[in-house]
């Protein structure tokens, strides 16, 4: 499956790159089976709106472009419409990935939801369940990705 239009777009021409000195909330994910990594910051103001967002992804076209959208998806809305961010939500917006880059997506949730959660902690409080991720959760799907894979190069 080749990468859609939009991919490519956001891949090429990545939104919201860069670095917020003062955030509201800081992520850095990554996945070890592949090393890609990404950073997410937050800005979020009194009435826990995301008023900026930037990222950071040293990894692969896909790991980019799904950190670019997400960033467009989340930014301007609520902490809680940004906890409510899936990775499905993110490959749909991108007009679909290949199946052995879904874990890249999965990624881009991941650094979302740390990175209010780090909003939660820095303020004293304790992060909502839906902010609590599974770190490994981008490596299972990989791993899985990785075994369709070799069952499809076994059957020829
Ligand atoms: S290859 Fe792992 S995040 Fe893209």
């Amino acid at each position: 499956m080749a990468y859609s239009e939009k991919v490519m777009d956001h891949f090429k021409n990545p939104r919201n790159v860069g670095v917020i000195e003062d955030a509201s909330g800081v992520a850095e994910v990554g996945n070890a089976k592949c090393g890609d990594i990404m950073k997410m910051y937050l800005k979020i103001d009194g009435n826990e709106t995301i008023t900026d967002v930037k990222f950071n992804t040293f990894g692969c076209g896909a790991a980019i472009a799904t950190s670019s959208m997400a960033t467009e998806l989340i930014k301007g809305r609520s902490v809680a419409d940004a906890l409510k961010l899936t990775n499905s939500a993110v490959v749909e917006a991108l007009e679909g990935l290949p199946p052995v880059k879904i874990h890249c997506s999965v990624l881009a949730e991941q650094a979302v939801k740390s990175a209010v959660s780090d909003y939660y902690r820095k303020r004293g409080l304790t992060p909502p369940p839906e902010a609590i991720i599974d770190e490994h959760a981008s490596e299972h799907v990989y791993e899985a990705e990785e075994a369709a894979l070799a069952a499809a190069k076994a059957e020829g």
